[in-house]
């Protein structure tokens, strides 16, 4: 089949690998019919290159129809229209009963100390091939999937592998109180649908901020304000709007490699640079984060609200200002998304009316083929491009 695999440090390739095959009773196979880049994809892409290997194929946001299944797979059946979620869990676990499917103890990854496998995602999360490409084998598959009506684009349902999950369980953590404001940081595909569904779902003000054109005016129809960070200083834009108080939740969905922190840039391409075994050594010991958009939420959140992290960070020596947390009372939660437990709620969202806008969400539709250039210009953010859907 062909996969879209990652090469290096900034290079993937397209090429054609071994067919998956089920390999334990609990595994099905997909043919994928759509698959989406995700900002999350671009870390592995640049600064956390030292978990990868030559060879292993990407991508986490998949949906297509079943084609082969193990003898153990509940009552998913061939010919089932499914979205995969990004996390691999089991649903009968500790964790998974309690609505953590991103903390799936069948699925954990004792070894790196870290959470739910991952499609596509690492060795940090089990280091499992990934959905760009024309089929997936899909392990715990009895609860691994979402199944989906016949009927609709895959544009309706595709999102519920990350986007629409991971932006609703934002938008939940950040608890914005009834008629107050909600600041989102980065308008990227998260950040964008993480304004639509506060919008629609909460009484509340939502003010969006960038530093790209089109991110920016695509948020305007969902928010009541957005802030261009290239000309205005978002701590004065939004103490105005707040008197002076801040914002009641501040959503971060910018994560690890925010524009804006120069020291931990030159820290994170270097060690991008390392060999491998090295580079994993020093991210897991010294590595940092670039973080301006979590310090830009710690000055804007007001004293007792709420931050709600979503962007993805990795670092493990990141000077945290703990002072102003501390005395402003402010409340975090973060996280890798629970998908599944979110999408009963969503899937009502999902239809011809589309008040979420989801079939006009993509920005580009492309075959497998032209993954290496839409990565490049995805993490260049040119062309507008804010979200590509991959159809192989
Ligand atoms: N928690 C989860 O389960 C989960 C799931 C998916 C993605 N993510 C993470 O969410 C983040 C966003 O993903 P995306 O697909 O929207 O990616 P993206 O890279 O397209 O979006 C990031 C946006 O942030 C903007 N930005 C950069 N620096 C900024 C700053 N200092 N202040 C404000 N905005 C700034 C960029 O211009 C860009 O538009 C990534 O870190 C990704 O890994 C997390
Ligand atoms: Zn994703
Ligand atoms: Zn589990």
């Amino acid at each position: 089949m062909r996969a879209v695999t990652w090469q290096g440090r900034r290079k993937v390739s397209v090429d054609t690998v071994p067919d998956p095959i089920i390999k334990e009773p609990t595994d099905a196979i997909i043919k994928v019919t759509s698959t989406n880049i995700c900002g999350s994809d671009l870390h592995l892409y640049e600064v956390l290159g030292a978990f990868m290997s030559p060879g292993d194929i990407l991508g986490h946001e998949a949906m297509g129809v079943v084609e082969e299944t193990g003898s153990s797979v509940g009552d998913l059946n061939v010919g089932d229209r499914v979205v995969i979620p990004f996390n691999i869990s089991c649903g009968a676990c500790f964790m998974c009963d309690h609505g953590l499917q991103s903390q799936c103890e069948t699925t954990q990854n004792r070894d790196q100390g870290t959470g739910a496998a991952l499609f596509g995602y690492s060795k940090l999360y089990g280091e499992v091939a990934g959905g760009q490409a024309e089929y997936l084998r899909v392990p715990q598959a009895q609860y691994t999937h979402i199944k989906v009506p016949d009927d609709g684009p895959d544009d309706r349902y595709v999102y519920l592998s990350d986007v629409l999950p991971t932006a609703w369980q934002a938008v939940e953590y950040a608890e914005v109180p009834a008629g107050g404001t909600l600041v989102v940081l980065g308008l990227g595909p998260i950040g964008a649908m993480s304004c639509r569904i506060a919008a629609h779902r909460k009484d509340c003000r939502v003010i969006g901020v960038d530093r790209v054109t089109e991110r920016l005016d695509r948020a305007r129809a969902y928010c009541a304000e957005v802030i261009d960070l290239r000309s205005e200083d978002a701590d004065a834009v939004v103490a105005d709007l707040t008197e002076g108080r801040g914002a009641d939740a501040v959503i971060d969905a910018v994560g690890m490699e925010a524009h804006g922190s120069p020291i931990a840039e030159a820290a994170q391409t270097a060690s991008g640079f390392l060999p491998a075994p090295v580079g994993r050594l020093v991210m897991k010991n010294a590595g940092v984060d670039r973080l301006a958009a979590l310090n830009s939420a710690i000055s804007l959140v007001r004293r007792g609200g709420t931050i709600s992290l979503s962007g993805v960070y990795g670092g493990v020596a990141d000077p945290i200002d703990m002072k102003t947390l501390f005395d402003k009372q402010i409340q975090l939660r973060m996280g890798q998304a629970n998908v599944k437990r979110w999408v009963p709620e969503i899937l009502p969202l999902l239809t011809a009316e589309d008040p979420l806008g989801v079939e006009s969400f993509a920005t580009h539709r492309l075959p497998l083929d032209a993954a290496p250039g839409a990565y490049e210009t995805f993490q260049k953010k040119e062309d507008g491009m804010v979200k590509v859907v991959l159809q192989p």
